[in-house]
């Protein structure tokens, strides 16, 4: 869908523009266009409606959603109920430019986990920088509540979390950290294998792939990915930096994939485009 129109209050003034600019300041309050906003979502028709210091986005009749999240261009925005307004607020997540007549995509919200496994984060000797700053990323992928726990490198520990999630919680991403590596104590891989019911090998490779651009070591990752049910499970390196690279090298294929997953999408139209692409690459050689 498309955005018809961008509406500001200007003190009862209510304006309309082709393009607006949306931050977080750092006291986590949304700016338009640099000036302190609470952003609407507003149907199309009800401009008046406006009240004055709010701003709003107006989409295609019968497509304004009430929760979930929009994504245009690097801007990404959750969509929540608004406290006193029947119209729902728009919060950012990244900020950026918008504009008329720009594709806004819809994204549905999955239900996402990150299990930090850490013998030391279990007895609260370590502080888990991991889990927060996945937990940041995957909601960049339309992730509404998000779980979190910590459990130390004990394989019944781990599978009996994972079950609990993917088979009663219906989560629909699960991430681990930590316990990938060589130590004798390093027990995640396995623990996602005792669960998958079918494994998903390229997830691994991506990132070891991409891993080896930035170190020799990330061969010592064992790092690896399964389904079960309606979960997609991914353990990744425990320290922070570490895990931060490898999500990053597998997130932009993981919204497709999710989507697929929990039966919301069969269209693979894009992604078999992209493939064909890769193959005629190679067979050219370029
Ligand atoms: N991958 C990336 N992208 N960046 C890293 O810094 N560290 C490696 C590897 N993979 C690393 C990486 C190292 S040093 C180890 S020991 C393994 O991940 C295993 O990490 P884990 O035991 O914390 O799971």
């Amino acid at each position: 869908m498309r955005i018809l129109e961008i509406l500001e209050n200007t003190g009862g003034e209510i304006s309309s523009s082709s393009l607006c600019y949306i931050s977080l300041s750092a006291s986590g309050e949304l700016s338009f266009n640099g000036r302190k906003r609470s952003l609407l979502l507003l149907p199309p028709g009800q401009r008046e409606e406006l009240r004055p210091g709010e701003a709003a986005l107006v989409l295609p009749p019968g497509s304004s959603p009430s929760g979930g999240s929009l994504s245009a261009g690097g801007v990404f925005l959750s969509v929540v109920p608004s406290p006193d307004r029947p119209f729902p607020l728009l919060l950012p997540e990244e900020g950026g430019f918008l504009a008329v007549s720009q594709q806004i995509e819809y994204l549905r919200p999955f239900r996402a986990a990150i299990l930090t496994v850490s013998d030391r984060g279990s007895r609260g000797e370590r502080e888990d920088t991991s889990g927060p700053a996945l937990a940041r990323m995957v909601r960049l992928l339309g992730a509404g509540e998000i779980l979190r726990e910590t459990v130390p490198d004990e394989i019944d520990r781990i599978t009996g979390v994972l079950l609990r999630w993917s088979d009663a919680g219906g989560v629909n991403l699960i991430l681990t950290t930590g316990g990938t590596g060589f130590s004798r104590r390093d027990i995640t891989p396995e623990a996602l294998e005792k669960v998958g019911e079918r494994s998903v090998p390229g997830i691994g490779e991506a990132m070891r792939l991409a891993s080896l651009k930035i170190t020799q070591r990330a061969i010592l990752s064992r790092s690896n990915a399964v389904l079960r049910k309606e979960s997609l499970i991914i353990s990744l390196p425990g320290s922070e930096k570490a895990a931060v690279e490898c999500f990053c090298a597998v997130a932009p294929a993981l919204r497709h994939g999710l989507e697929i997953l929990c039966g919301w999408s069969g269209e693979c139209a894009a992604l078999f485009i992209e493939g064909r692409e890769s193959l005629w690459r190679m067979k050219t050689g370029e």
